[in-house]
């Protein structure tokens, strides 16, 4: 007996220690990288350049494999994947086994394992991962979508994320005045269709959302949301074409701002992903301090090298035409855009030993150089110095007008350039036939005469 509680104590010591080995959150955070968009089936050199930055943190936000299958875009053909006349979806779900793989393929890459040797690795999801491209709540997989999901994050078998409907969490790092909090939203599983303008969230997770916002207060809180937050792209690439954003549910934008607002928090800044570009927008008035997104996409996935080498600098020009008023522009950017089309990862630096502390957020390439970035103290995203700002007369509220705002001409600027070059094209043919017509009447008359 005695010597089985011996047995006992002498566990309890060697266990306890490893107990408290678990993630250290008290250990300070300096460097968060975050990123989306990797298709497993690619080279992913970026992971390179990522463990080079050396972040303590790495998030996923979101299609962080491509689960889904896709079919060749057809425009003609029995299976039409692609203009009005299409017939089947151009995405389909996979099976739970083959999900199984992807995600046993990307944890497989051997840059990726590296990182998670060196940095606590994070994220949620987007619609690739979650299931099929563009889906809300209706996917019917979402239950195995989520469990083979925390499996790849590594969640603990008992944790209460793997009960709960859908996989957003948050985190707290670092010890006090260091604390950096990062809550990973999930924009999937209880998603309204496209166009309803109901709900992103649903109930259950905003009512958790308050309570993290309205919770312990940090330095910084980091919103984590896989579509972009303050960018409303398709507001001036529609009627070419749409992507999903947080501001095609105008209404609940409208909530999400007004919950920051309301609950006062300091320090809050969005991170986005989904669109394969990469950017850095800023809406002044959402709150009393300006809010950042930071969007980084993707890890392999890029509009630049989805399209043949030579028309890469024509989607630099499109993307330089494209009229954003969110979008920050600074000489830091390495193109004109200000959005960088090529492969790439977020870097978050923040310098705990500046007086006061700041934080520098950029995007990097696949070298690991930035191509864009923001530095600021962590101060100026504190509601009472919106005022001091204003009078002063800084930039705060530069970012308050909308895409829909804008001038007619100027937010569809590029679908007149499109539909304009359509109209050039078809006049010049037209009067080519004409032309070609009253050459062929006029010689056919003059051989009649002759
Ligand atoms: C966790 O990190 C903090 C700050 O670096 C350090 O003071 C503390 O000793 C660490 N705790 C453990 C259990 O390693
Ligand atoms: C992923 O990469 C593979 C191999 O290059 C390619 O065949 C596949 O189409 C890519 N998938 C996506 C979604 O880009
Ligand atoms: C974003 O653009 C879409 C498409 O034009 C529009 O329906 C929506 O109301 C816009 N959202 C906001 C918040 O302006």
């Amino acid at each position: 007996m005695a010597g089985s509680r011996l047995v006992h104590l002498f566990l309890l010591i060697l266990l306890v220690p490893s107990l408290r080995a678990a993630p250290n959150t008290t250990a300070v955070v300096s460097r968060i990288a975050f990123g989306s968009c990797a298709n497993q089936s690619a080279p992913q050199p970026v992971w390179e350049a990522i463990v080079g930055f050396d972040p303590q943190v790495f998030i996923w936000l979101g299609d962080n494999v491509y689960g889904d299958n896709k079919r060749p875009s057809r425009v003609f053909g029995r299976e039409r994947t692609v203009g009005p006349w299409r017939n089947v979806p151009r995405f389909y779900p996979a099976t739970e086994e083959e999900l199984r793989g992807k995600y046993e393929l990307a944890k497989a890459n051997p840059g990726y394992a590296k990182l998670r040797e060196r940095a606590r690795v994070i994220g949620t999801w987007d619609d690739h991962d979650y299931g099929v491209n563009d889906a809300g709540k209706e996917y019917s997989g979402k239950v195995f979508s989520q469990r083979l999901l925390l499996d790849f994050l590594d969640e603990d078998e008992d944790s209460p994320r793997r009960k709960q409907a859908g996989v957003y969490a948050s985190y707290m790092f670092g010890p006090e005045g260091k604390r950096v909090k990062v809550i990973m939203l999930d924009t999937r599983y209880h998603r309204d269709p496209l166009l309803s303008d109901g709900t992103i969230l649903g109930d259950p997770q905003w009512q958790w959302l308050e309570r993290e916002l309205r919770g312990p207060q940090s330095e910084m809180t980091i919103i984590g949301s896989s579509i972009q937050v303050v960018s409303n792209l398709s507001a001036t690439t529609g009627p070419l074409f749409y992507v999903e954003s947080w501001a095609r549910f105008p209404r609940e934008r409208e909530r999400l701002f007004r919950l920051i607002d309301s609950s006062k928090r300091n320090g809050v800044l969005f991170i986005s992903g989904d669109v394969h570009f990469g950017e850095i927008a800023r809406f002044d008035c959402g709150a009393q301090y300006p809010l950042y997104d930071i969007t980084s996409s993707g890890l392999t996935q890029s509009v630049e090298n989805s399209v043949p080498a030579v028309f890469q600098s024509v989607m630099r020009l499109l993307a330089w035409l494209t009229p954003t008023p969110m979008r920050v522009f600074s000489p830091n950017c390495r193109h004109k855009s200000c959005s960088y089309g090529q492969p790439n990862f977020g870097a978050i630096e923040i310098d705990w030993n500046a007086v006061p502390p700041r934080v520098k957020i950029e995007l990097r390439d696949l070298h690991g150089n930035s191509v864009d970035g923001v530095e600021f103290p962590i101060s100026e995203l504190k509601p009472s110095n919106a005022h001091a700002n204003k009078k002063e007369g800084h930039s705060f509220e530069a970012h308050c007008s909308l895409e829909t705002e804008l001038p007619w001409l100027v937010r569809y600027r590029l679908a007149l350039l499109f539909f304009g070059t359509i109209a050039v094209f078809v006049i010049a043919v037209a009067l080519l036939v004409i032309a070609c017509c009253s050459a062929t009447k006029l010689f056919t008359r003059k051989c009649k005469m002759a």
